[in-house]
C-alpha cells in the first residue's frame, strides 16, 4: 500500500514543517499550522498541460530590451468603465486577477455582470459555489442579454481544463479558487496546498494560452485574503471589492497591479437588478442636507487619478464615563488622535473630556493626508457648535506644529471643487505659491492658510 505523506503548512504565510508546532516560526504566528495529505505525484506537471492544450511553450533566450515585440493596444476594453478603471484601462490578455471580498459583498455578482456584457466570443464562468440555476436566475435579475456566456459547474480542476481544452473560452472565471481542487493533492478544497497548486496551474494556463482568467478568493476575519499570502503573489492584479453590505456602495480597490497603478478605484451602487456604475462619486459622498450643522466639513481629496470630495462629520459631545471615547468611521483612529492632540496644545481647544466620533459619510475609508484640515474644521465645528459654510471645503494636510502644508496635484482638487460648484477651497499657502505662475481658477475663490488656528479664526470669528 502506497503510504500516505503529510506536511504541515502554516496558512498565513504557507512555510511547510516536517511536524506540528504552536507557532509558525516563518511569520510568527499561532496555531496556523495545519497537516495537509500530500501524494508523492504532487510534483508532477501542471494537470492542464496533459490535456489537448497547447504545449509548453521552446525555452525562451535573452532578448534586448529595444527587440522585445510590444503592442501598446494590448487590452480588452470592458463596457464597465470603473473595472476599466481599476485594472488600468482594460483587461489584458493573459493576466490573472484575483477578486477578493466578504461573503455577500458581491463579487459573483461583479464577475458574473462583466461575463454577461464583455463582448467576448466565448466567456466560461466556472462557479463552485452555486448551481446552474441559481446562476441563470441571478443573471435574469441583472437582465444583460447574453449569448457568449458559458457556465460551468465544477470543483474539479482536471475537469476544468478538459472544459477549457474543447470550449477554448477568450475568458474564464473561477468562483471561487477554494472551492476548486485538483486531484493530485490528497487535502481538502480551500486548504494551503490546493489553493496554491490550482492557483499555479490557472497561472500557467492563462500565460501559456494568453487568456485571460479572473479568480474569486475569499477572505478571513482578519480580512485578509484566505490562501497563503503566496497567492497574492503569483497574480498579476489583486483587486479587494469593499464597503458595507448594508450600505449601498460598493468600491473597488486594486490593491496590487502588475499592469497599473493601484490606488484606483471603482465605485458601484448595489441595486435590485445588479451593481451600477457610479459616473459621479462625489455627489453621492456629500449629504444631501437641508440646513447647514455644526461638525460637518468637506474635504478634497485623491483616489488614484480621480478627485473626490469627501463629508466629514465630526461629532463631539463630553465624555459621560470616565475615559473619552474617540471613534472613527472610514478614517485612521491614529491620525484622529493626532489631530485631536493638534487642535488640543496648538489651538487651545479642551478636547481631552470629550467624546470623538469621525464619520466619513457614503461608507467609504480614506486615507489621503489631504482630509487631515477637513477633520480639524470638523472637529472644532462641532466642539464650538459653529456651523461651516457647505459652500467651503478644504484641502491640506496638518502638521504637528499646527501648521498647515501642502499636498500632490492641488489643481485636479480645486477644479473638481470649482465643478462641484463650492465657492471657497482652503489651501496651504505653500500649494499657493507654486500655483500663483498658473492660470488662476476663476469660479472658485482659493484661500492660502498657514496655521489651524489662523484658520479657525476666520472661519469662527
Ligand atoms: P454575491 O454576489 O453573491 O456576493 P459574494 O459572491 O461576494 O458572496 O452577493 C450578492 C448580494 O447582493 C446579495 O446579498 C444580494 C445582493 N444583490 C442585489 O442587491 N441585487 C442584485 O441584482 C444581485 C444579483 C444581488
Ligand atoms: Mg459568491
Amino acid at each position: 500500500m502506497k503510504k500516505i505523506v503529510t506536511t504541515f503548512y502554516c496558512q498565513y504565510c504557507s512555510a511547510q514543517y516536517a511536524k506540528w508546532q504552536g507557532k509558525c516560526t516563518a511569520c510568527g504566528k499561532w496555531n496556523t499550522i495545519i497537516e495537509e495529505v500530500a501524494s508523492p505525484q504532487q510534483l508532477t506537471a501542471m494537470p492542464w498541460s496533459m490535456e489537448n492544450l497547447a504545449p509548453m511553450t521552446t525555452p525562451n533566450k535573452p532578448k534586448l530590451v529595444q527587440d522585445i515585440a510590444y503592442q501598446a493596444d494590448h487590452r480588452i476594453p470592458c463596457p464597465d468603465k470603473e473595472f476599466n478603471r481599476v485594472l488600468g484601462g482594460g483587461i489584458v490578455p493573459g493576466s490573472l486577477v484575483l477578486i477578493g471580498g466578504e461573503p455577500g459583498i458581491g463579487k459573483s455578482t461583479l464577475l458574473l455582470q462583466i461575463a454577461l456584457t464583455l463582448p467576448l466570443e466565448r466567456i466560461l464562468y466556472v462557479s463552485g459555489e452555486e448551481s446552474e440555476a441559481q446562476i441563470k436566475m441571478r443573471a435574469m435579475r441583472m437582465s444583460c442579454p447574453s449569448e457568449n456566456c458559458y457556465v460551468l459547474n465544477e470543483t474539479s480542476l482536471q475537469n476544468i481544463f478538459k472544459q477549457i481544452g474543447q470550449l477554448k473560452p477568450s475568458l474564464v472565471i473561477i468562483d471561487s479558487i477554494q472551492t476548486i481542487r485538483t486531484q493530485h493533492i490528497g487535502s481538502t478544497a480551500g486548504s494551503i496546498a490546493q489553493v496554491r497548486d490550482c492557483t499555479a496551474s490557472l497561472l500557467r494556463y492563462a500565460k501559456d494560452t494568453s487568456t485571460p482568467v479572473f479568480l474569486i478568493g475569499h477572505i478571513t476575519k482578519e480580512g485578509s485574503l484566505a490562501g497563503p499570502k503566496v497567492l497574492e503573489h503569483m497574480v498579476d492584479t489583486v483587486l479587494q471589492f469593499e464597503g458595507d453590505r448594508h450600505l449601498m456602495y460598493r468600491i473597488v480597490r486594486a490593491i496590487k497591479n502588475r499592469f497599473g497603478a493601484t490606488a484606483e478605484l471603482g465605485i458601484y451602487e448595489m441595486h435590485h437588478g445588479g451593481l451600477r456604475e457610479v459616473a459621479n462619486p462625489s455627489e453621492l459622498l456629500i449629504s444631501q442636507r437641508e440646513q447647514d450643522l455644526s461638525g460637518m466639513a468637506i474635504g478634497a481629496s485623491l483616489e488614484g487619478n480621480r478627485s473626490l470630495l469627501i463629508e466629514l462629520q465630526a461629532l463631539v459631545s463630553p465624555a459621560t464615563y470616565g475615559t473619552a471615547q474617540r471613534s472613527t468611521t472610514g478614517f485612521d483612529t491614529k491620525r484622529l488622535n493626532m489631530l485631536l492632540a493638534v487642535l488640543e496644545k496648538r489651538v487651545g481647544l479642551r478636547l481631552g473630556t470629550q467624546d470623538v466620533f469621525l464619520n466619513i459619510a457614503g461608507g467609504l475609508s480614506v486615507e489621503d493626508p489631504a482630509l487631515d484640515l477637513a477633520v480639524c474644521v470638523a472637529l472644532a465645528s462641532s466642539l464650538q457648535d459653529r456651523v461651516v459654510s457647505r459652500r467651503y471645503c478644504f484641502a491640506a494636510e496638518v502638521g504637528l506644529g499646527g501648521e498647515i502644508r501642502g499636498v500632490s496635484r492641488i489643481e485636479q482638487r480645486i477644479s473638481e471643487a470649482e465643478k462641484l460648484g463650492f465657492e471657497v477651497i482652503f489651501i496651504s499657502q505653500h500649494n499657493q505659491q507654486k500655483l500663483s505662475g498658473k492660470d488662476a481658477q476663476k469660479g472658485i475663490d482659493v484661500r492660502p492658510v498657514t496655521k489651524v488656528d489662523e484658520l479657525l479664526n476666520i472661519l469662527f470669528r
